[in-house]
């Protein structure tokens, strides 16, 4: 048996990762024709937008691609059958969100989209495919995944010549960096027990990443892996806002303890950067993955031991939210209140397990006025990310897409994500804007208080000790 030359992809998902991965693909491997397919058809039409600023995934650096690879050799499609059919090889990218009912609800990965995804491959599926798990899934999952294989190939009509093998390739890249990140990885981690069929997909990455980036474990290890690297991330955010507390009450700066300690080459100063608590679609799901099967093995130590990433993440949020509200004199009933910045994080449309969201609901709760201002992210998302406490209080909220006018007669500013813009404010026309007395309030640590302390609000800042 030879290595499989890889002719045709399948990618299952047109999401955050499906789209900018077959995009990177599909531009170093011009003799690859990849197909990404999707149930939903509002997401495959924009991606299909003859205006590519339409698409409907913002990160930097992926227009320019998909000008180049769409209907050359990227397709966007909700034909699922045909596009089986075809590939020699399918990803399945699809979401694999906390499950919220029934064993494990709360905690657990539901992996029905895996699952229903995988029987659309075994039952359409024709010669050898090599099946990859791109999803982030709990550990064992590609046993699963397998097994259906093996059972619904019973149902595809050309049975016969039908087989399958199943790796493991879970996606590192995070939102907002997506096409550096798939350009220039730090490393690709393929999990699988059959060599062929990693060779072939090892041979779709060195056509721009080098050999030695490109490490291979055994499935279980490659899936345990992607769950431990984004709950140590998570870890270091959660650390680093603990300490955050402390530096408040005690005087010290939270950027001096930052970069004392990650001066420590065993520590490095990536991602200590203390905020409103971390969001995105990832870091919490996995953790409470993780804790679950931990219990599910009869580990509830370790299991109580990650859950505390989670919960000082979400006690961050809280305790923000709280000092807000007491620094208004307990009570923001009618007051204005300018919020920049509603992603998760800056370079990104992504609004998913937001600080923001939590922050703007309780707000609105209490009676503020809110203008939300971001560059990405429209009012529609953020009508449904506010849900009913946005509806009840559809008045008290509105959008700006207009930074300057944001801040007119407001009692306070909240930044809670880092976009560029958010640090280049002229805070001297804001101060004559705002009303007095007023407060601007940086969770994100992006202004500069030295700045800012001559002018006539006052000034609160994450980590910051004079916060006393
Ligand atoms: P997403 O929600 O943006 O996209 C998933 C897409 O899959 C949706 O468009 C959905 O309609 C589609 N889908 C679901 N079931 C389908 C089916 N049976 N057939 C066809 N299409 C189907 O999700 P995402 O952010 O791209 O994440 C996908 C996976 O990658 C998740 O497991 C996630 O944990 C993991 N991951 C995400 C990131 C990230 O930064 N977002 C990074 C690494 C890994
Ligand atoms: C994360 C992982 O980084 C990535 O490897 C994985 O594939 C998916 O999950 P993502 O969630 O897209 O990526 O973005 P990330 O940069 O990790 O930020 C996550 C959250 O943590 C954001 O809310 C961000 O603002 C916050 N964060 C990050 C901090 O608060 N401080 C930091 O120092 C870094």
């Amino acid at each position: 048996m030879a290595v499989k030359n890889i002719q045709s992809v399948c990618c299952i998902g047109a999401g955050y990762v499906g789209g900018p991965t077959m995009a990177v693909i599909a531009d170093n491997c011009p003799n690859i024709n990849i197909t990404i397919v999707d149930l939903n058809k509002e997401r495959i039409d924009l991606w299909n937008s003859d205006d590519v600023t339409k698409i409907p995934i913002f990160e930097p650096g992926l227009q320019k691609i998909i000008k180049k690879v769409r209907n050359r050799n990227l397709f966007f499609t909700t034909e699922i059958a045909n596009s089986i059919k075809n590939a020699d090889m399918v990803f399945i990218s699809v979401n694999t969100p906390t499950k919220t009912k029934g064993i494990g609800a709360g905690r657990a990965s539901d992996i029905s989209w895996v699952e229903a995804c995988t029987r659309q491959v075994a039952r359409y599926a024709t010669g050898e495919t090599i099946v990859v798990e791109k999803s982030t899934i709990p550990v064992r999952t590609a046993e699963a995944v397998k097994t259906i294989l093996k059972n619904n190939s019973k149902k595809n009509p050309s049975k016969e010549g039908c087989s399958f093998s199943v790796l493991s390739n879970p996606e590192f890249l995070a939102e907002g960096t997506a096409i550096k990140d798939l350009q220039n990885p730090d490393r690709i981690l393929i999990g699988g027990d059959d060599e062929l069929s990693i060779q072939a997909l090892k041979n779709i990455y060195l056509n721009w990443v080098s050999e030695e980036k490109v490490i291979t474990t055994n499935l279980w290890s490659s899936e345990l892996s992607k769950l431990t690297a984004n709950a140590f991330l998570a870890q270091r955010i959660s650390s680093i806002n603990s300490i955050s507390a402390l530096c408040e009450v005690t005087g010290a700066d939270i950027n001096e303890v930052k970069k004392a300690i990650g001066l420590d080459t065993r520590i490095g100063q990536k991602f200590l950067n203390a905020g409103p608590g971390f969001g995105g679609s990832c870091f919490k799901k996995d953790i409470l993955n993780l804790t679950y099967l931990c219990q599910h093995f009869g580990l509830p130590e370790v299991s109580s031991y990650w859950e505390q990433v989670v919960s000082i993440n979400d006690w961050q949020t809280y305790r923000i939210y709280k000092m807000v509200i007491n620094k208004l004199f307990g009570n923001v009933t009618n007051k204005k209140i300018a919020i920049l910045g509603f992603a998760f994080k800056a370079d990104t449309n992504d609004t998913r397990e937001s600080p923001a969201i939590f922050i703007c609901k309780e707000l609105l709760v209490e009676g503020a006025f809110l203008t939300i201002h971001d560059p990405k992210v429209n009012e529609s998302q953020i009508d449904i990310d506010l849900g009913e406490v946005g509806q009840e209080n559809r008045s008290n909220w509105s959008y700006s897409d207009d930074l300057l006018k944001t801040y007119d007669n407001c009692d306070a500013i909240i930044i809670l994500t880092e976009w560029e813009e958010y640090k280049k404010i002229n805070w001297d026309f804001v101060s004559n804007k705002m009303n007095s007395p007023s407060w601007v309030f940086d969770t994100r640590k992006i202004v500069s208080p030295e700045e800012v302390k001559n002018y006539d609000f006052n000034f609160w800042q994450v980590g910051l000790g004079n916060n006393i």
